[in-house]
């Protein structure tokens, strides 16, 4: 029998109400926005799993690149006996990690903690099944919210990996990094993974495919609202963009509507109305530079010891130790 537990800090009512409290305020703005994390029904993350694998979606793969080449190497600095994973969807570049921690002989307990229900209970029990010597303890929540609940024998190494932690806006994402500094103690491990800046086309093709899955992604946030709270959205009647904002270095994708519309979401309450042409924001993806990381972490009260890039420098992965310093003092 393999080891693994699954512990729920969300219910489906609780889902429901967090969504309705989005859409109250991100459709009710004066420029409609809504978090990015609605995507990720069963629906949404397996369009995600589709997305990874795309010709123009290269952070994925060269995340693995780095992942493939460092893995032994993160193992040997951190010895670490506790892998905490947040927002690990399918934990795939996950095993890397696992096998070489494995490998290494400190790891004792694995702790993925995903939104996605779905994606991460058949994570958990695939990699219970191929590491039946770990602990597999699968948390559902919400890593902005559940945080202080992570399990496990120290030291612990959070990996937080994707590019995801660019799906936060600065001040939220400052806020973040200070919270997973609040849980560690000093000499614990963060892990991050950060796009990075590169010229315009590269990146609005990466989140513009040719085969239209990212467009299925991103429409696929309104059947989630139609689903849970009973609106009348035509997905259809929304163009897929994505656009490349020089200025906040960051990737815009958008719902732009095609015609007026009205729309009626029972489940929050509230009617919305589209000029043609006007847009939700649905999600950003800020992409990095090394020195920005740097000092963010710092901020937050982590010191980057290690830097690495794929062979072609898309996609940065840094490994931090939590100082003694600035982290844990949020007022
Ligand atoms: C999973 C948040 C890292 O921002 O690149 C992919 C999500 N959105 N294509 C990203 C995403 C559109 C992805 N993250």
């Amino acid at each position: 029998m393999s080891d693994m537990d699954l512990d729920v800090h969300r219910s489906g009512t609780d889902i429901t109400e967090a969504l309705r409290a989005d859409v109250r305020e991100g459709l009710r703005a004066k420029r409609k926005w809504l978090p990015a994390k609605w995507f990720y029904d069963a629906r949404g993350s397996a369009l995600f799993e589709r997305i990874t694998e795309l010709p123009e979606y290269y952070p994925t793969r060269a995340e693995r690149e780095i992942l493939r080449g460092h893995a032994a190497g993160i193992a040997d600095i951190t010895a670490a006996h506790t892998l905490v994973e947040l927002g690990s969807g399918s934990s795939e570049k996950t095993r890397l990690l696992l096998d070489a921690l494995g490998a290494h002989g400190t790891l004792r307990t694995f702790v993925p903690l995903d939104v996605s229900e779905s994606a991460l209970a058949e994570a958990a029990r695939a990699i219970a099944k191929e590491h039946p010597a770990l602990a597999v303890h699968g948390v559902v929540g919400d890593f902005t919210e559940h945080l202080d609940l992570l399990p496990g024998e120290r030291p612990r190494l959070v990996a937080f990996l994707g590019g995801t932690i660019g799906n936060f806006l600065p001040l939220d994402r400052a806020k973040f990094l200070r919270s997973v500094r609040e849980v560690l103690d000093p000499g614990e491990w963060l892990l991050l993974g950060t796009d990075l800046v590169k010229e315009r086309e590269t990146l609005e093709r990466a989140y513009d495919d040719r085969e239209g899955v990212t467009a299925e992604f991103n429409r696929n946030v309104l059947a989630v609202i139609n689903e849970r709270l009973g609106a009348d959205f035509d997905p259809g009647a929304f163009e897929h963009v994505s656009y490349w904002d020089a200025g906040n270095e960051w990737i815009e994708m958008r719902l732009r509507a095609r015609k007026p519309m009205k729309v009626r979401v029972p489940g929050a309450g509230i009617e919305v109305e589209f000029a043609e042409g006007e847009y939700i924001r649905t999600e950003i993806s800020v992409k990095f530079r090394q020195e920005g990381v740097r000092a963010e972490l710092a901020e937050a009260g982590f010191r980057l010891d290690r830097w690495w890039t794929d062979e072609e420098g898309r996609f940065g992965v840094s490994l931090s130790c939590a100082t003694d310093g600035a982290g844990g003092m949020i007022e």
